[in-house]
């Protein structure tokens, strides 16, 4: 299980929370910022930080230990170096500074702080996973995309402050209205100030990553530069499609972008078709979980996505996927157990998919239950976010809305053990 939360962060997270209403900038200096957590390799013996600096800093650096007497892995003042990248975009130029520490030890707290051309910052902590798997948690935003991003940095913060024991979060993707536009990045950032330098995220690709300013489709070029995830996917999807393993479930991440691609990557589902099946047969995970920003099963009024069900909804079937994530409908729905494209039977058999709702203000009023939902809200009253917790027989998924109160709540149980235990 992650570390739980100290008082003093809790204050901060308060103090944070009660700033709320301070106006979102950020300024591009020397001096690092848009510090991230991900994992571009092994969570429990490995940790992959980020940050990026104006183009004046050519290299970065991080300090890594163990907190208390005698532990200290690394000292302060010997630091591993970052691989740096330059980043160019609509708005500015900047440098990204990329380090994956290895050889971690196992439910490890570490703290560690990043380090560019003289300047500090930090120190701030993460928590590498149990080299044996144990129930732990999660948790889930829907778009987070804003036209005031305060109010997904009082989404973010509110499930922060709530689940101190979540391992990470998934972003669905539509992280950001318009991907290509630089100054959203800056106001998305700024908004998870204070939570990605501890929290590591797990990021999905969605279709607003792939607009430009004058709505032009585009590659999702400043989603892929700045999440170093595992680029085990597709070859040429690399940051976009992926997997990786928590515990004892299996994530395959998918981009659903055929649409805004096409020019790009024509054969964008057909490539991660092939992967996906290999990367399901690879696995013995007990739990399948795959999340994609499109939905197979929506709830406008087009419904079923045929293109994407064509593609992918018979690999969740072959090899039984217990859970789709998606969102991109901004609302809160559940299917019932689907197989062949029908309800299961019984219902044990089958794959749900379930909506993840919004994190950020965007909301439809053309979203209706469909003959598929086993749930559905639209949640245009307040955000809300996803906690799913993994035990050792079940995936227990409560739908919170920022208001505290529960949304929905269900669970898929598997008390059939694994072949190999
Ligand atoms: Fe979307």
């Amino acid at each position: 299980m992650a570390a739980s939360r100290s008082p003093l962060r809790l204050l901060g997270i308060t103090l944070l929370l009660l700033l709320c209403c301070g106006s979102i900038a950020a300024a591009l200096s020397a001096e690092p910022d848009h510090v991230t957590l991900t994992w571009a390799g092994d969570p429990r013996t490995s940790q992959t930080i980020t940050w990026r600096t104006d183009v004046s800093v050519p290299a970065g650096q991080i300090r890594l230990w163990e907190p208390g007497p005698g532990q200290t892995v690394l000292a302060p003042g010997v630091s591993l170096p970052a691989t740096t990248r330059l980043l160019s975009t609509d708005a500015v130029d900047m440098n990204l500074h990329t380090v994956t520490v290895s050889g971690l030890k196992p439910a490890t707290l570490y703290q560690y702080q990043v380090g560019s051309g003289g300047a500090w910052t930090g120190p701030y902590s993460f928590k590498t996973a149990p080299l044996k798997a144990e129930p732990f948690s999660f948790v889930i935003f829907g778009d987070s995309q804003s036209l005031d991003y305060r109010v997904w940095r009082k989404t973010l913060w509110q499930a922060y402050r709530d689940n101190p024991a979540a391992a990470f979060f998934v972003s669905m993707g539509d992280l950001v209205d318009v991907g290509q536009d630089y100054a959203e990045w800056e106001d998305w950032f700024e908004a998870a100030a204070g939570v990605i330098e501890s929290w590591p995220i797990l990021p999905v690709v969605g279709n607003h990553e792939c607009y430009t300013p004058e709505r032009i489709f585009s590659r999702p070029r400043y989603f892929t530069a700045q999440f170093s995830v595992p680029e085990n996917g597709p070859a040429g999807l690399e940051r976009q499609a992926y997997s990786f393993d928590y515990g004892e479930v299996h994530f395959s991440v998918l981009d659903s972008q055929a649409g805004e691609q096409k020019l790009f990557v024509p054969d964008l589902l057909e490539r991660q078709r092939q992967w996906l099946a290999q990367d399901l047969a690879g696995t013995d995970k007990k739990w399948r979980i795959v999340l994609l920003h499109r939905p197979l099963f929506g709830n406008k009024p087009d419904g079923v996505n045929e293109y994407l069900r064509q593609v992918f909804a018979p690999l969740f079937d072959e090899y039984k996927v217990d859970v789709v994530f998606t969102a991109h409908d901004h609302v809160i729905a559940r299917t019932v157990p689907i197989n062949a494209d029908a309800a299961a039977a019984p219902p044990g058999f089958g794959t749900i998919h379930a909506a993840t709702g919004r994190s950020g203000t965007k909301t439809y009023q053309n979203v209706e239950a469909k003959e598929w939902n086993a749930f559905f809200e639209n949640p245009t009253a307040e955000p809300n976010y996803l906690v799913v917790a993994v035990t050792g027989t079940a995936l227990k998924v409560r739908t919170v809305s920022v208001n505290g109160s529960v949304v929905d709540e269900w669970a898929v149980e598997k008390i059939v053990p694994k072949a190999t235990e």
